[in-house]
């Protein structure tokens, strides 16, 4: 048994998949009366390519790995779900998150109901820092997947490179590390580290610096046997035809993708400054997302007067080590003049 399949839960192991009329046949025909479809010819009539082989084919070409190393969900939302119902045998087994973190880890994980034991960022020396020791010591025999967020939500750092080789090096499970924000850092994908480490997964989406939240595309890069099994355990036609038809020209447009990035960072750089000097702020935690952590005097009383000007930001007062902390997604250079001008009047 492969190392991979050892660690699969007992009953995914032994799936028979669904096998659907578009997987059964995949060829040319002219006339398809094989999956139940309306014959006439209306937009979408016909069922998606339950394996997103054009899709993946582009993505593959983009991120320089094959087809066979990437999944793709319904958001990352969907992988991280995916990845929790391989590994993770409900009632026993456990996975391991950091905290401050992305919540859907946890929450993923209690739907699964698998034990999801957080583990506390440093906050010694470098901010919101990960400590590969700290995590190792709370594995156990059960623990079947790590997931590690870099740059982290919500605290906008990279996490340390050296401390997730040391974690890839000496946890027997998966380990999962979300690059949601990678591209607003200047750090290289993990992705270029797969044939290194067999148990790696990688995440990455549409929603964020592709600006396409509402299209619905997140991306799993592994080994071709963990997206093998993630592509068995996933809903058959996860991906609408819309979504897989307007991805890969969006694909195409990443001039666009990387002059919004560009814009974005030299908005953050400003806005960090200009509200760093707000005497409502009392620090702005460094960052390589499309947001900022802001420690304000009173988180509460900031938020509900910023909403009074119908600016919603996210109060994160009540996550661990962000006590009045406000999560401020950079925007438009008109809204963040905004923010700042609102945040000067809460000032006074
Ligand atoms: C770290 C992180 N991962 C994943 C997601 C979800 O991404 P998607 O829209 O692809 O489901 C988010 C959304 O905010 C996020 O912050």
């Amino acid at each position: 048994m492969s190392t991979i399949s050892s660690l699969l839960r007992s009953n995914i192991r032994n799936l028979k998949p669904y096998s659907s009329a578009r997987d059964e046949f995949q060829g040319k025909a002219t006339i398809n009366l094989d999956a139940n479809e309306n014959p006439f010819n209306v937009a979408y009539a016909r069922y998606p390519d339950p394996l997103q082989r054009n899709l993946r084919q582009r993505i593959a070409k983009m991120k320089s790995l094959s087809p066979e190393q990437i999944f793709t969900g319904n958001g990352s939302d969907e992988a991280i779900d995916l990845v929790i119902r391989a590994f993770c045998e409900p009632g026993s087994e456990n996975l391991i998150a950091l905290t401050p973190s992305y919540g859907m880890y946890k929450v993923a994980a209690d739907i699964n109901n698998v034990e999801c034991r957080q583990v506390e960022l440093a906050t010694d020396g470098a901010t919101f820092s990960l400590n590969s020791q700290a995590v190792l010591d709370v594995v156990d025999k059960k623990t079947k997947v790590i997931f590690l967020c870099s740059p982290n939500n919500p605290t906008g750092n990279l996490l340390d490179k050296a401390e997730i080789y040391r974690i890839l090096d000496n946890f027997k499970g998966v380990v999962v590390v979300d690059e949601a924000y990678l591209d607003f850092s200047l750090a290289a994908s993990l992705s270029s580290d797969l044939g290194r480490y067999p148990r790696l997964i990688v995440l990455q989406t549409l929603s964020k610096a592709w600006g396409a939240a509402g299209m619905r595309l997140g991306m799993a890069f592994a080994n071709r046997e963990i997206i093998g099994v993630l592509n068995q355990i996933k809903y058959p036609y996860n991906i609408n035809q819309l979504t897989q038809t307007y991805a890969i020209q969006r694909l195409f447009s990443d001039v666009v993708m990387k002059d919004h990035v560009k814009e974005i960072i030299a908005e953050r750089t400003a806005l960090a400054a200009d509200i760093q000097k707000q005497a409502c702020v009392k620090h702005v935690y460094p960052s390589d997302a499309n947001f900022l952590l802001v420690k304000v005097t009173d988180a509460e009383t900031i938020y509900k007067g910023l909403v009074a000007k119908k600016i919603v930001v996210r109060n994160r007062h009540s996550l661990p080590l962000c006590e009045n902390c406000l999560r401020i997604t950079i925007g438009t250079p008109a809204e963040n003049k905004a923010l700042l001008d609102a945040l000067k009047h809460l000032s006074k």
